[in-house]
C-alpha cells in the first residue's frame, strides 16, 4: 500500500537557518499582535510560511498565506491520520493524527477545492483542541485532535497537518449538502493480519470513491490494548480514513487488555473523538456512545458492552437508556438509523456441545421496545461475524412495519465457519462458508437503500426502505 508520508526532512540547525528562525520569530510575533488588537475573528493575518506556535486558535478557522514548508512531516511525526464524524458532518469535521515525540501547537491548513479539483479559495487553519500524551503497550505518543469548523456544505476540501514549520502531504475532504448522501458500512475489522481489512476498506473505496462517510459496526480491532493493531488498522485504511469519517461503534474487542480482561477502552475512546452528549452524560460515558445527522438521518450510536463493563460502570445500561429515549425523541430528521455492535438477536450454535436456543440477544430484549416506540427504521449490528438480514421485526415478531434488522458480516480476517444455526427470522443469507463483505447506504429525500457486497464487488443482497 502506498505511504502517505514519505520520510523526507530538509537538514537543518545551520546558524543561518537559526538567524532566519529569529528573524520569523520576530515577524510572527508581530502577526500575533495585529491578531490580539484585531480580536481574531474573520481577520486577514500575513501568516508566514511555518506559523508561529500559538497564533492559531483551535476554537475558530484563522485566514493564512501559503509558504514553503522547510520540512515535511516523517512517519514517526505524523501516523494513523483519520476523519472522525461530528455533529453535523456538512459543516465541521475533527482530524486525528499521532506522533512519536510532543509536538507543539499543531494545526491543520486546508482550503476549498474548485469544480476542476485544483485549489480555488484562501488558506484556512485551525489549532489542535487536545494533544495527549498516551502511554499504552510500553509505546509512548501523541494524540493530536483538530476540529474544522465553519466549513461550507457540499463542498471538497484539501487539507494537511502542520507544526511549527513543517506539513504534511495534501489530503482530501468533503462535506455533504443536502438529503443525498452515501455511506460505505463495515464491521469487525478484527484481524490477525489487517491486510484482509485493507483489501475490503481499499475495494470498497475504490468502488464507491464518492461515499461522504464509513461506519465500523464495533470490534476494530482484535485486541484494543494492542498498539500495532491500531496502527495497522489505520495504515491498511489509510485512502479511507484520511479521505472520509468514520463513525465507529465500540465492540467488545475494544475493552480488552493485552491479556484479555476487561478494561474501560481507553484507546478506542482517544482514537475517537464522537460528538458530545448532553451534560448529565458526557463527563462518564462521551464517545462510548453518541449520535449524528447526516442530511435527514438521525444515526444513534449505542454501547452494547454494559455487561462486560458493570464493574466499571454500574449504571451504564439504564444512564444509556435514559439518553436514548431522549435522543430518539428530540431528533426532527425524516430517518433513524440505530448502530450497535452487538445483535439483537440471538443465534443457536449448530456444533457446539452446549447448545443455545434462539431467540432475542439480552442486549435486544432490553432495546427493542425502545426502537419499536421510537419508530426506528433501521438497525444496523455486528459481532458474530455472519451476514443476516432478518427483514422487519416489531414486538419480537416479523412485522412490515417494524424496523429493518441487518446484521453485517466482517471486514477482517476472523471467521467462524459453520458455526450459527440459522434463525427463523433471517430472510437472507450469505453463502457459507462466509467470507468478507462490507455494506453501502444511499440516502435520498423518500428512500433509503442497503446494499452488500462482497469484496470483488458483487452485490449480495438489497434491502430499500421508502417513506414518501
Ligand atoms: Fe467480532
Ligand atoms: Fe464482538
Amino acid at each position: 500500500m502506498k505511504e502517505l508520508l514519505p520520510g523526507r526532512r530538509q537538514p537543518r540547525g545551520t546558524r543561518h537557518v537559526a538567524g532566519r528562525f529569529l528573524a520569523l520569530s520576530l515577524a510572527a510575533l508581530a502577526v500575533g499582535i495585529i491578531l490580539v488588537t484585531a480580536g481574531c475573528a474573520g481577520i486577514t493575518p500575513a501568516t508566514l510560511p511555518g506559523n508561529a506556535p500559538g497564533q492559531i486558535s483551535a476554537d475558530h478557522p484563522v485566514r493564512v498565506s501559503e509558504g514553503k514548508p522547510l520540512s515535511v512531516f516523517s512517519r514517526q511525526e505524523a501516523f494513523s491520520i483519520h476523519q472522525v464524524i461530528t455533529e453535523d458532518s456538512a459543516t465541521s469535521r475533527t482530524i486525528v493524527w499521532q506522533s512519536e515525540q510532543e509536538e507543539k501547537d499543531p494545526f491543520v491548513e486546508y482550503r476549498a477545492l474548485g469544480a476542476d479539483g485544483t485549489p480555488s479559495g484562501e488558506l484556512w487553519a485551525q489549532g489542535a483542541r487536545r494533544n495527549e500524551r498516551f502511554a499504552e503497550d510500553g509505546k509512548t505518543s501523541w494524540i493530536h485532535t483538530v476540529k474544522l469548523t465553519g466549513l461550507r456544505p457540499g463542498t471538497a476540501y484539501q487539507y494537511r497537518l502542520g507544526a511549527g514549520s513543517r506539513r504534511g502531504p495534501w489530503l482530501s475532504l468533503k462535506t455533504p449538502a443536502g438529503p443525498r448522501f452515501q455511506a460505505l458500512i463495515f464491521t469487525d475489522s478484527q484481524s490477525a493480519r489487517y491486510d484482509t481489512w485493507g483489501k475490503v476498506a481499499g475495494s470498497a473505496w475504490s468502488r464507491h470513491g464518492t461515499a461522504d462517510l464509513a461506519l465500523v459496526l464495533g470490534d476494530l480491532v482484535d485486541n484494543g490494548q494492542q498498539d500495532a493493531q491500531w496502527r495497522q488498522w489505520f495504515r491498511q485504511a489509510a485512502p479511507l480514513v484520511t479521505s472520509i469519517p468514520v463513525a465507529p461503534v465500540l465492540g467488545n474487542h475494544e475493552t480488552y487488555t493485552l491479556d484479555w480482561q476487561v478494561r474501560m477502552p481507553e484507546a478506542y475512546t482517544r482514537f475517537f473523538p464522537l460528538p458530545a452528549l448532553p451534560e448529565r452524560w458526557q463527563r462518564q460515558y462521551g464517545s462510548q456512545f453518541y449520535s449524528f445527522d447526516v442530511g435527514e438521518v438521525h444515526f444513534t450510536v449505542v454501547n452494547t458492552q454494559f455487561r462486560e463493563l458493570e464493574k466499571f460502570e454500574p449504571h451504564l445500561q439504564e444512564e444509556q437508556l435514559a439518553w436514548l429515549r431522549q435522543d430518539l425523541r428530540q431528533t426532527r430528521k425524516k430517518w433513524k438509523i440505530v448502530l450497535m455492535h452487538k445483535d439483537a438477536l440471538q443465534y443457536g450454535f449448530k456444533h457446539r456441545q452446549t447448545p443455545r436456543a434462539e431467540g432475542f440477544s439480552d442486549e435486544g430484549k432490553i432495546f427493542l421496545p425502545v426502537f419499536d416506540e421510537f419508530s426506528v427504521d433501521a438497525v444496523l449490528s455486528g459481532h458474530l461475524h455472519s451476514y443476516r438480514n432478518r427483514g422487519h421485526i416489531r414486538n419480537f415478531r416479523r412485522d412490515a412495519s417494524g424496523p429493518l434488522y441487518i446484521m453485517a458480516g466482517l471486514s477482517g480476517d476472523v471467521r467462524y465457519p459453520d458455526l450459527w444455526r440459522d434463525h427463523a427470522l433471517d430472510e437472507r443469507v450469505l453463502p457459507q462458508p462466509e467470507t468478507d463483505n462490507y455494506m453501502t447506504l444511499d440516502a435520498a429525500p423518500d428512500r433509503l437503500v442497503f446494499r452488500t457486497y462482497l469484496p470483488d464487488g458483487t452485490s449480495v443482497d438489497e434491502a430499500i426502505l421508502d417513506k414518501p
